[in-house]
Parts: structure tokens; sequence; C-alpha cells
């Protein structure tokens, strides 16, 4: 008898790149998830199994014996998971063997926060197939710690979207704020397939702006502006002017040298299939898009942007954060 979890991905709507130099973002959890299935063992190792990247392996006292896969990318996959579960299992008191079979129907490294969406599943999931009383933050806790040993300094905020759902407001200096929108928020996201570095892009936009700090400067104030004009117009369910916050937020952005290529050619092909708005989502240098779209426009504008290229789907923001889906 197994426990499944399940978790969503993110995409950030406004302000990525203007969030470093202390700017709010607009976060969603999507209605694309990632589902963890834990189960007992007879002995002490872990065992962890991702279906959709084809990867296997088990620890056993520390040392990390790859079945299936690449060893290097296996274990750099499974090393936060086995952190994440050695943290559910100080809590319960007690070493335990398990089986952990991650399924994630959301793209990898891809900008829409894939790895903190496992990492709270298989928290979520451990926890409770071992009866562990967890609240939300603590799941938050857990798979924050999990992404800091893979990414160094993450702001948290994709492991909070995948943990509370909804749509959040996210700050530097004073961290995360729940939005309460009613609206629907109807997007088609598009995948450009080219791999990007966060790590890179970020670097970038920090040359631009120590090369022109007095252009980049107000760019910077305009994206606050852009975010707290899009937080009234989520409050208000009014897409057209949230499509134009996103044409103009992606204007800033490829400004600052983050689109390229591959996101235009998606961006535009999305745009004049009717969106009210595209923008690039996430660090940019590939990775993916968001469009904004009436309901009875989102087919046209998916298959758009596959015409163009992308790997494309519809996707809904989701109030749904970490859930336990069978007991
Ligand atoms: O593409 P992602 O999910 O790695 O998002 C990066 C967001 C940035 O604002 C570019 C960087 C950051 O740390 O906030």
């Amino acid at each position: 008898m197994g426990v499944i979890a399940s978790a969503p991905a993110k995409v950030i709507l406004f302000g990525e790149h203007f969030v470093v130099y202390g700017e709010p973002a607009i976060v969603l959890a999507i209605d694309k998830r990632a589902y963890a299935k834990a189960e007992l063992r007879d002995d002490k190792r872990l065992y962890l199994r991702s279906v959709n990247l084809n990867l296997a392996g088990y620890f056993e006292n520390g040392i990390f014996n790859v079945e299936q896969g690449n060893a290097k990318e296996a274990k750099l996959k499974f090393e936060p998971l086995k952190l994440a579960v050695e943290k559910v299992l100080e809590i319960h008191g007690e070493n335990v063997g398990l089986n952990i079979e991650v399924n994630s129907t959301v793209p990898v490294a891809a900008g829409l926060g894939s790895s903190a969406a496992v990492a709270a599943a298989v928290t979520a999931a451990v926890g409770a197939l071992l009866n562990v009383k967890m609240s939300k933050e603590d799941v938050f806790r857990i798979s924050f710690e999990a992404e800091r040993s893979v990414h160094g300094t993450p702001s948290g905020v994709d492991p909070a979207v995948s943990t509370f759902g909804g749509t959040l407001l996210f700050q530097m200096d004073t961290g995360f704020k729940p939005l309460d929108i009613k609206a629907d928020v109807p997007l088609v996201i598009g995948d450009t397939g080219v791999e990007r570095s966060t790590r890179v892009q970020v670097a970038k936009v920090r040359g631009v702006r120590d090369k022109y700090p007095r252009v980049v400067e107000p760019m910077i104030r305009t994206a606050r502006e852009i975010v707290l004009r899009a937080i009234d117009a989520l409050k208000e369910n009014d897409l057209e002017t949230l499509g134009d916050l996103m044409n103009i937020n992606h204007a800033l952005l490829c400004g600052l040298g983050v689109s390229d290529e591959s996101l235009e050619w998606l961006i535009n092909a999305a745009r004049k299939a009717g969106a009210l708005g595209a923008k690039l989502t996430g660090a940019g240098g590939g990775g993916c898009m968001i469009a904004l779209a009436e309901n009875e426009r989102l087919e046209q504008v998916l298959e758009a942007i596959q015409r163009a290229g992308g790997r494309a789907f519809i996707a809904k923001k989701t109030d749904e954060g970490v859930r336990v889906e069978q007991t």
C-alpha cells in the first residue's frame, strides 16, 4: 500500500529579473502537477525512481547506486529528494526504507519549478505514509531546503507556490503574500525547448544595469508599476489590461537582453493568433513563454505556438497546493 501526493508547477506572471533588485513579482500555481508515491520497504534502502526521466537508483548507507539512466544525472536529481526524505524521517524519529516513485507532468528545466513541485510532493507523500503530522509550513520549509541544496540561493518562490498554491506576491525583503484572486487567468504555456541557465540570464541583466544604470533604473521602476497595476487587474478580472501589461513587461525584459529568437517566434505567433498578451516567463534566454487569451481563443493560440515550433499546453491557475491524493 502506497501513498500518493502531488504538488503544482508555477509560472511567473510578472516581475522576473526585477525581483532580484527588490521589486515585487506575481507568481501563479498552475494545474500541471508532479506526483510522488511512497511505499515502505523491508530493508533500510531509499529507492527512487523517476518515471518521466527514466532514472532509478537507491541510497544505502549514504552511497548512491544507479539502476537506470546516467549515474551522475540520477544522483543530481535524487540528492535533494533524499534530503527531503531525511528531514521527514527526522521528525518521524525512526529510520525506515522507502520506495519513492516520481511521475511529473511538468516540463523539466524550463522555469516552471518542476524540481520544487517534485520535492513538495515527495515530502508530503512520505509524511502521510508515516503518519507524521506536518503543516504546509513544514512541507514548504523542507522542500525549500531541498531546493537550496541544488540551486544555492533560490528565492524560495518555487517551493512556496508548489506548497501553498494560488497566486503569490513575492518580494525579497517581505517574502510571500497570498493574493486573493478569483479570476481564472487562462494561459497557454509554450516551451521553446531551448535550455537556459537562470544564473547566466541574471548575470546578463546585471551587466546591462551596471553599464547603463540611468537607463535601467527607470525600467526597474516601471516593472514595479506593472506589478502594482496587475494586482488591480487580477482582482477586477480585467484580462485585457493584464494582456497589455504582459506585453509591456516583455518589452522591458527584451530590452534587457533576456529574450531570444526562440521566445520571440512563439510570442509573436501567440499575439497574431489573438492572445491578449504574451511574454517570456522566468529567466528567459529560452525556456518558456506564456500567453493570456480569452477561453474561446485558447485552442487557436495553442495551435499557433505549436506551428511556430513550441511544445504548448493550456494552463489554468490552481488554488490547490500540495495535497495527498490517496491513502
Ligand atoms: O526561470 P526560473 O524559474 O529559474 O526563474 C528565474 C527568475 C529570476 O527572477 C530571473 C531569478 C530569481 O532568482 O528570481
